[in-house]
């Protein structure tokens, strides 16, 4: 039922005759504008990252215009509100730190102005996941404006792929088979115009996410960033939010078990990155719904890989754009998702792909032809990991699946780094790399240090996939037999910590253990000897993080801010 313009949460702060809003309403004069350009017009708030430093989202100054262009076709009144950026090149320790930073701007940001809807424009990382988990908590109507992919990389007529061939060429030049010129040439041309990675990394996988997740216009994830179809979803996203403030359609009716579990089922089928893992635990938690880890592994086995996009395939987002997207990808795994749905365009997820065609059956596999059969994500238990790890076998050797071999153990990134390249390093590849304390805490804030490299001597020797294992995250653009997010993390005396060098760690994937082969005493003597460290970050933000924040398997959110009393409405006072 549409709202009459007296009920909107703006009124208070712009309709009534009182002496606060006497000072609202002169503000806006202040500013040019007119009466009419807002009396009795829902207020759009438009959460832009845009920034300088974030070459995924440059052109969101120029979409912004295109969203405020919808929102004033459509007769609401748009105001943008900057957010942080969480620009993932150049953000440091790493934007994981601040994904709960921007989730706690993004909802106190709608919730301490006169905003009656909201637009999120987010793309890069972090970015999607965290400007969603604000607007959830803040339940006002949501649409989410999707930054899209750039286009495909390019050298000497070499598709390259963000990430992915990053690594690849860096063991090239490690190994000594590119010179420093390929090498500068190759940085001038894997990153060709604004928008997000294209390979399938954590950007394009919670992009696609959250739409399947019901949160933005049909197909709108796959749109490139570059191509003028993307200019024209901004301006339909501005339209659109205007008439759900007016039917009230809220993120609180569009979440639920099933859109979540629509957006896993996308996540295992798009060969997703690991971290869409912690971010949809995040988000589903958020809404209080009872998402737990063990949930992927039960519908990544009957889910399989069928986006043939790197790091799990071969194309790219621009590939898949042109094959149909992500709206052609959903009406393969028709019999899979939850139909009926209900998604921001006010219509179902079944509406959205009903007529979606595939228009290349390479790029977008079927269920009976998918580039990997067991679905994208393994859940590892063992007494290495007793609250989970995960896996993505269908970015690793194969063999890697099933092994037994020695540990060869980092204290931290540092120690690592320091020793990688060394000639004298005792390392064999059956040997399985550890790095400890890259985890929420022990880094601290979970940096993607998972795809640890390959020792340089072994790179020298061909080798090119190793065992890894870390309390970490990794790239979605990474790939390699990478066991990331073992939880507890080593840094708070998980079992992690008292693993070391030579001892035997095994890998059963298709039983879906991790475990490291040590007397029970002897490990039991070394968790009694373990002393906890103090946190790293001792004031600001850092202490606060370190205080609050939950451990992989649980999201990584903070403990105050998941789903639980609602607070009530702001007063104007
Ligand atoms: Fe922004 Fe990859 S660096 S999406």
């Amino acid at each position: 039922m549409a709202k009459k313009p007296e009920e909107l949460r703006s009124h208070k702060w712009l309709g009534v005759n009182d002496l606060r809003s006497f000072g609202h309403r002169s503000r806006l004069l202040q500013m040019g504008y007119d009466r009419e350009d807002f009396s009795g017009k829902p207020v759009i708030g438009i959460l832009n990252t845009w920034s300088d430093i974030n070459p995924c989202h440059a052109h969101f100054k120029m979409r912004v215009e295109e969203v405020k262009r919808g929102v004033i076709q459509a007769g609401g009144f748009p105001i943008e509100l900057p957010a942080m950026t969480l620009s993932e090149p150049f953000q440091k320790p790493t934007t994981m730190l601040y994904r709960n930073f921007l989730a706690m701007e993004a909802e106190e940001g709608i919730r301490s102005y006169p905003v009656d809807g909201v637009v999120l424009m987010g793309g890069c990382d972090k970015t999607s996941p965290a400007l969603l988990m604000g607007a959830i908590s803040a339940d006002v109507p949501t649409i989410f404006m999707p930054a899209g992919p750039m286009l495909r990389g390019n050298w000497r007529g070499e598709v390259l792929g963000s990430g992915s061939d990053t690594w690849k060429y860096w063991d090239e030049k490690r190994a000594g088979n590119i010179t420093e010129q390929d090498w500068k040439e190759i940085e001038g041309g894997i990153a060709r115009s604004f928008g997000t990675c294209m390979t399938m990394g954590t950007a394009a996988t919670m992009m696609s996410v959250i739409e399947a997740m019901g949160f933005t216009l049909a197909g709108a994830s796959s749109i490139l960033a570059a191509d003028s179809g993307h200019a024209r979803m901004a301006t339909q996203t501005g339209r659109r939010i205007v008439d759900m403030v007016w039917d009230d359609l809220k993120p609180s009716q569009i979440l639920s078990d099933q859109s979540v579990e629509n957006g896993i089922v996308v996540h295992q089928a798009i060969g997703g990155s690991t971290n869409g893992i912690i971010h949809i635990l995040a988000m589903a938690r958020r809404a209080g719904l009872s998402l737990d880890l063990p949930q992927f592994d039960k519908i990544s086995a009957r889910v399989p890989v069928i986006a043939n996009i790197r790091p799990s395939g071969k194309y790219l987002m621009e590939d898949f754009f042109y094959a149909g997207g992500l709206l052609a990808l959903m009406a393969e795994l028709r019999e899979l998702l939850s139909l009926d749905c209900l998604t921001v365009t006010g219509q179902t997820l079944g509406s959205h792909i009903d007529g979606a065609h595939t228009h290349n059956a390479d790029v977008i596999r079927s269920l009976d032809n998918p580039v990997y059969a067991q679905g994208a994500t393994a859940v590892l238990y063992g007494n290495l990991a007793p609250s989970g790890a995960v896996m993505k076998p269908s970015a690793a050797d194969p063999r890697f699946l099933k092994h037994t071999g020695p540990a060869l153990v980092f204290e931290s990134y540092d120690e690592m780094k320091a020793a990688i390249d060394d000639d004298n390093l005792d390392v064999t590849p059956d040997h399985v790399l550890v790095l400890k304390n890259a985890g929420p805490h022990g880094a601290p804030g979970m940096p993607e240090w998972g795809m640890l490299p390959i020792p340089k001597k072994l790179v020298r020797q061909g080798v090119r996939d190793m065992l890894r294992i870390s309390d970490a995250r990794m790239s979605g653009t990474s790939y390699g037999a990478c066991v990331l997010h073992v939880a507890p993390e080593a840094y708070i005396g998980g079992p992690l910590a008292h693993v070391r060098t030579g001892d035997l760690i095994s890998i059963d994937v298709d039983a879906r253990r991790l475990d490291v082969l040590i007397d029970a005493a002897e490990f039991a003597r070394r968790e009694a000897a373990f002393m906890p460290p103090p946190p790293k970050l001792a004031r600001g933000y850092g202490a606060m993080f370190a205080r609050h924040v939950s451990q992989a398997n649980d999201g990584c959110d903070f403990d105050f801010l998941e789903a639980g009393v609602p607070l009530p409405e702001v007063e104007i006072h």
